[in-house]
């Protein structure tokens, strides 16, 4: 049994296709995602080199040389530049070990660092694992698409949740309100 420790870096050209390799493996679960397997193989690449040239957070997890999981926060556009959203993985034979909160924990400061001030997701109501790592970390729901998804034939429940920067308060009064 390897008992080195999992190496948590930011995501390298070299690493496409082990990743999209990852990505497809947690999507065939279709639990988790909005695509039932790993999306095309160049639009992946074309999605790694852009945070890699942007520098948007994106790190990877290393088990030896086995891709086992990543986080990613793609910054947002125009109104919206200073909101990241994220996107998380690890493939199944490596969950809980650690490794969603150690990449999540990288993965955000690199946000806050780069200047985000706020990291938003959206998750299925029925990934209670991963809507408790998320309130760890300090996330906070921000509200409910009722049945916004369907998986396999079951519609569920989506819910929105949100991380503001150090020092950018969630209880302070809506800015811009009169
Ligand atoms: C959700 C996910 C990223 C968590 O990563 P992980 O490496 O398994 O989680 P960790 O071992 O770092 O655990 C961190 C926290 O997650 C929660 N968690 C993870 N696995 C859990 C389990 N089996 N039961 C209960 N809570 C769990 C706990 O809050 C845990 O903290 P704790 O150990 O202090 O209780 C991972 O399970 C995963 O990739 N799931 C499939 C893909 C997915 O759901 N992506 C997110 C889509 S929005």
């Amino acid at each position: 049994m390897n008992s080195a420790p999992v190496v948590i870096r930011p995501i390298q050209h070299g690493d496409m296709p082990a990743y999209w390799t990852a990505l497809d493996a947690v999507a065939r679960e279709r639990r988790y995602f909005t695509w039932e397997q790993g999306p095309p193989l160049p639009g992946t690449a074309r999605f790694v080199a852009e945070n890699i040239e942007s520098g948007n957070p994106h790190v990877v997890a290393l088990d030896g040389d086995h891709l086992v999981g990543w986080c990613d926060i793609v910054r947002q556009k125009r109104v919206f530049a200073h909101v990241g959203v994220l996107g998380i993985g690890i493939i199944a034979s490596h969950r809980g070990r650690g490794i969603g909160r150690q990449l999540m924990a990288g993965a955000i400061e690199g946000a806050w660092q780069a200047g985000f001030k706020r990291v938003e997701l959206e998750v299925y109501a029925t990934n209670l694992n991963a809507i408790r790592l998320y309130e760890q970390l300090g996330f906070r729901h921000e509200g409910t698409k009722r049945l916004g998804a369907r998986l396999e034939d079951e519609l569920v429940d989506v819910h929105c949740m949100a991380l503001l920067a150090p020092g950018l308060s969630p209880d302070e009064p809506p800015r811009g309100s009169a």
